[in-house]
């Protein structure tokens, strides 16, 4: 079937299964799909090879216009550049991991990617293709009227799990430990930190494979077109 026009709002911390089941929804009902997150490493890249102090807020605040950052919202081939280079492995790194914390807590890098994601939203819904878009704050800032919103959870074994095959790293305690770190800053920091508020369900990933949140969260989204 078809969700002409919808917007699937996922938010929850690093871990919780969020990339993949998002990827994986949008592929299954073909949507557009956009990483948020990625938006913010993408920024924090740019801002670590142009030697920005990135613990400098107003630093950091007064170069945000400058970068160019394109999205590809193809859920089976998403791509981010910067200024048209291709940075999808390096934002994955250790350098951007370490830093995007502080980068985002930036309020002037927060405005400016929000504006960019609520128009990659109205692009989408302009061509009635619907998106799913994940973060930290897409069910309360960025899109609070998505009809579809959810909080992914898993406990902190298995994000730490899920983490370390990610990053291909057998010290599992050692991702723990520092997915509690940036657990700490995503939740404490002023501006729109990660908040789970009532309106959004939350759907606990722990001990369910990946196919199994997938095919609840399209289940969900289906109900949702049909009552529209
Ligand atoms: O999901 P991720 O690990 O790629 O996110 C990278 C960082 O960006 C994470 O530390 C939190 C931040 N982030 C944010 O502040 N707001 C978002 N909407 C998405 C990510």
């Amino acid at each position: 079937g078809s969700t002409e026009g919808i917007v699937i709002a996922i938010d929850g911390p690093s871990g919780s299964g969020k990339s993949s089941t998002s990827r994986g929804v949008a592929k299954a009902r073909d949507l557009r799909y956009l990483d948020t997150g990625a938006m913010y490493r993408a920024l924090t890249w740019w801002m670590l090879d142009n030697g920005v102090d990135v613990d400098d807020p107003a630093a950091v605040a007064a170069a945000v216009e400058r970068p160019v950052i394109t999205m590809g919202t193809d859920p089976k081939a998403p791509t981010v550049s910067v200024d048209g280079r291709d940075v999808a492995a390096e934002i994955r790194g250790k350098d951007v991991t370490g830093s995007v914390s502080a980068v985002s807590a930036v309020p002037e890098a927060r405005e400016l990617l929000v504006r960019t994601q609520r128009e990659v939203i109205a692009a989408a819904r302009a061509e009635s293709t619907g998106i799913v878009v994940e973060g930290r704050d897409i069910t309360t800032v960025v899109a609070p009227d998505a009809p579809v919103k959810l909080f992914l959870t898993a406990s902190p074994e298995a994000r730490a799990q899920r983490r370390s095959r990610e990053v291909r790293s057998s010290d599992v305690a050692a991702t723990q430990a520092d997915l509690a770190r940036r657990d700490k800053l995503d939740s404490s920091r002023t501006h729109s930190p990660l908040t789970q508020t009532a309106d959004a369900t939350e759907l606990d990933t722990t001990g369910l494979t990946l196919d199994e949140v997938v095919a609840l969260v399209v289940k969900l989204a289906d109900e949702v077109r049909d009552r529209q």
